[in-house]
């Protein structure tokens, strides 16, 4: 089948939905959103951007970039929200979205620096994550709270000038 990636934008609006209430169900934990908030989730907002891959014309994986509002932040862009279906992992999806957020967001010349949040416990956006050149800077205690547990993350970081020859 074959795969492609597209940035989306208000046309895709209900299928994004669909693969977004699924996994914030299915893996409560690994994201920042709830599911009450996904109603207002937009696909037309200026400081944030979402990427699907598509297998077959199917939506199957999703990844945002945030560019930061405020001024003091501008040369930072935050990755969130990847998700790939169950049944289409281990396929290259999931890079195929992570590093295409990375080019994207570093040829914006103000961004210099990536940042992101993952719980400690999903160990292969970690693995996805290290493996592109992102270092753990710090863990969070108690970072996520999902009904009445809660969840250490930890927050990762690349630097444009670390960036080499991985891409
Ligand atoms: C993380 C995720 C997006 C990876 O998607 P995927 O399509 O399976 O990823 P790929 O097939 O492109 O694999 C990319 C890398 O991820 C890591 N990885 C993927 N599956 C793995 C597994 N079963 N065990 C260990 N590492 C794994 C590896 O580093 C892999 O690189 P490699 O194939 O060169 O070893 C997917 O597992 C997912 O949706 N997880 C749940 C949501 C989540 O945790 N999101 C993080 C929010 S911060």
């Amino acid at each position: 089948m074959q795969k492609n990636l597209q940035k989306l934008n208000l046309n895709n609006l209900d299928e994004f939905k669909k693969i977004r209430l699924e996994a914030l169900q299915n893996e409560p934990q690994a994201f920042g959103t709830s599911l009450n908030e996904l109603k207002k989730e937009k696909l037309n907002k200026r400081y944030q951007v979402w990427y699907g891959a598509y297998m077959g014309g199917e939506l199957v994986g999703i990844g945002s970039i945030k560019y930061a509002k405020a001024k003091k932040f501008s040369h930072i862009a935050r990755l969130s929200g990847i998700y790939v279906k169950k049944e289409y992992r281990g396929q290259g999806l999931g890079r195929m979205l992570f590093e295409k957020r990375i080019e994207e967001a570093f040829s914006n010349p103000k961004v210099v620096k990536l940042k992101l949040i993952v719980n400690t416990s999903q160990t292969n956006a970690i693995n996805l994550y290290k493996s592109c050149g992102f270092e753990i800077v710090g863990e969070m205690k108690k970072e996520f709270k999902v009904g009445e547990n809660y969840y250490n993350a930890y927050l990762m970081e690349l630097h444009k000038k670390s960036q080499g020859a991985t891409l």
